[in-house]
């Protein structure tokens, strides 16, 4: 957070962000479910410029065994980004970054998965980032849900995500990149949209007390709007027929 390009206009006079977009827009958001033969479950998502695939596996023993739970099973993310998918090589190596959003991920995800169906098993999913434009922890979690109902995996709802923030002193839905350098407060949410209930909350800046309310509203409409074009994606690939 904290202006670091003086040039950069993210509010117009007219209300219009950077790129583009209203305060309340999300990006163009695309998802497609089964894009990989050998995982059990997967999907690709770009989210705006984020280009992001999900594999899962499971549920399957688990390895070392040591880590296995007799009383339910459990759920492991690795999120990983790839050394092109921003503009200075990222080392293929995991960074501090990239463990802590895979942390993030699967605690997102844990509530959704009927793991207790499965016993001494375990649930694995794999986040590869292959371009990040900002907001790639929310990309990856609508993936994953996506990849996990694709696996077939019992879940009691998805998980729906998308980030909202503060720019100008203005709370804007879905912070790109930009956004998220120079504005004032980055919210990445993940909602279930059923049960209505939040699974992932984070801030990176300050807001006052209303502007909190405002952000978490705006990001959950943002989650709404995100789990319509989850559902289309496994309706895209479970009624190929064109059967809805
Ligand atoms: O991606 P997300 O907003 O969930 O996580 P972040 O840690 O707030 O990172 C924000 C953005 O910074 C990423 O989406 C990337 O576009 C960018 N980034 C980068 O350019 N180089 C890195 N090594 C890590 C992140």
């Amino acid at each position: 957070m904290g202006g670091r390009d003086s040039d950069l206009v993210l509010l117009d006079e007219n209300g219009i962000r950077c790129d583009g977009r209203k305060v309340d827009e999300t990006r163009n958001i695309s998802i497609k479910a089964g894009v990989l033969k050998n995982a059990n479950g997967s999907a690709y998502i770009e989210f705006g410029d984020n280009k992001i695939l999900a594999g899962v596996f499971g549920p399957r023993d688990v390895h070392p065994k040591h880590m296995s739970d007799t009383d339910t099973g459990i759920i492991r993310c690795r999120y990983h980004m790839s050394p092109f998918s921003v503009t200075e090589r990222k080392n293929p190596a995991p960074s501090r970054r990239e463990i802590e959003i895979g942390k993030v991920i699967k605690e997102a995800l844990r509530p959704a998965v009927m793991l207790e169906k499965f016993p001494r098993t375990a649930v694995d999913v794999y986040v590869e980032v292959l371009q990040a434009d900002g907001g790639t922890r929310c990309a990856a979690l609508d993936a994953a849900s996506v990849a996990l109902a694709d696996a077939g995996i019992p879940m009691r709802d998805m998980v729906s995500a998308c980030a909202a923030g503060k720019v100008a002193d203005t709370i804007i839905l879905d912070v790109n990149n930009e956004e998220d350098q120079a504005g004032q407060a980055d919210m990445p949410i993940g909602y279930m949209p059923n049960l209505g209930k939040v699974t992932l909350l984070q801030l990176d800046g300050v807001l006052t007390p209303a502007e909190f309310k405002k952000c978490l509203e705006t990001g959950i409409e943002g989650c709404k709007q995100v789990y319509e074009i989850q559902k289309q994606a496994l309706k895209d690939k479970f009624f190929a027929n064109g059967e809805q």
